[in-house]
């Protein structure tokens, strides 16, 4: 199976030149599935819940149009991040889309810093759908520093999880090859680039998008800046082996029994340190 990651650098809300730019990375493509960043479309930081409710789209809008058709064109799937709009409400989503339909959709559970002002939290279960005969999961981005949601997607099978993307904090690339390892799956991490100065904010992006193997090994990896597509070959059957050593599944030998405290105890207060934008863990550490 052929599977990908494009990193680029989206232009906030100008979705004509976002688009384009997609349709022209991925002129003559050969690849199975192809993984987009988040909130490719629109950029990713919003002035205003009302500037977001202007961008985000439902499924009829126009990224989801210029998506479904894409995939006819390219025969591929497409997984992508995008500022739905449902009910009044906006979700930070992520779509898998082939052969023209959606396949598949995820709304991010576990909202980023200031995304908590503008976006309502996911309401949709963690699913695994079946893409070209591999298993696919969805997550998005800071999802990866809760480990119960590879896992939950690990335990339902996938072999494949697909991570769009807007990294600022430097530990992503490095976590991930832990939840590779301790899943026993393949994660597409993409990222995008550049930055944006907007509502008296300045992000970087980290790039770095990723494609990690069930053993950890990084396959392939972009660095903080370039922009274009990766596609390479990978077995999905390679994350049905858990074995870790002879004697290890990573799966069957959790101990649930003893893991009931992590539904039942609410978390602790966060410490002041942690909320503080000076502290080192908020500012992260330089990745090596
Ligand atoms: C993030 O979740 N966009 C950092």
């Amino acid at each position: 199976m052929r599977i990908g990651f494009l990193q680029f650098a989206p232009a906030f809300g100008d979705k004509k030149a976002n688009l384009e730019r997609v349709e022209q990375f991925l002129e003559g493509a050969k690849a199975d599935l192809v993984v987009l960043p988040e909130l490719f479309s629109t950029g990713y930081i919003f002035e205003s819940k009302d500037e977001l409710l202007e961008l985000a789209e439902d499924e009829a809008g126009e990224t989801f149009t210029f998506l479904k058709q894409l995939s006819l064109k390219l025969n591929m799937a497409i997984v992508a991040g995008i500022a739905e709009r449902a009910d009044g409400e906006c979700y930070n989503s992520c779509y898998l889309i082939e052969d023209g339909d959606i396949r598949a959709k995820y709304r991010k559970l576990h909202l980023f810093d200031r995304e908590k002002e503008l976006f309502t939290p996911g309401n949709l279960s963690l699913d695994v759908v079946s893409v070209r005969g591999a298993k696919v999961g969805l997550m998005i981005c800071f999802d990866w520093i809760f480990p119960e949601v590879t896992r939950i997607l690990a335990l339902k099978g996938a072999q494949i999880i697909c991570h769009p993307s807007n990294l600022v904090l430097p530990y992503c690339p490095r976590a991930m090859i832990t939840r590779c390892i301790e899943n026993g799956v393949f994660a597409v991490t993409v990222n995008r680039v550049g930055t944006e100065a907007r509502a008296g904010l300045e992000l970087r992006f980290i790039g770095m998008s990723q494609i990690v193997g069930p053993r950890g090994e990084v396959l392939v990896r972009a660095d903080d800046t370039e922009e274009g597509l990766r596609v390479i070959e990978i077995e999905p059957d390679l994350a049905n082996n858990k074995m870790i050593t002879q004697r290890n599944h990573v799966l069957k030998d959790r101990r649930p029994e003893f893991y009931g405290e992590l539904l039942a105890i609410p978390a602790e207060e966060t410490s002041p340190a942690e909320d503080d934008p000076a502290s080192p863990f908020y500012r992260g550490e330089t990745l090596v």
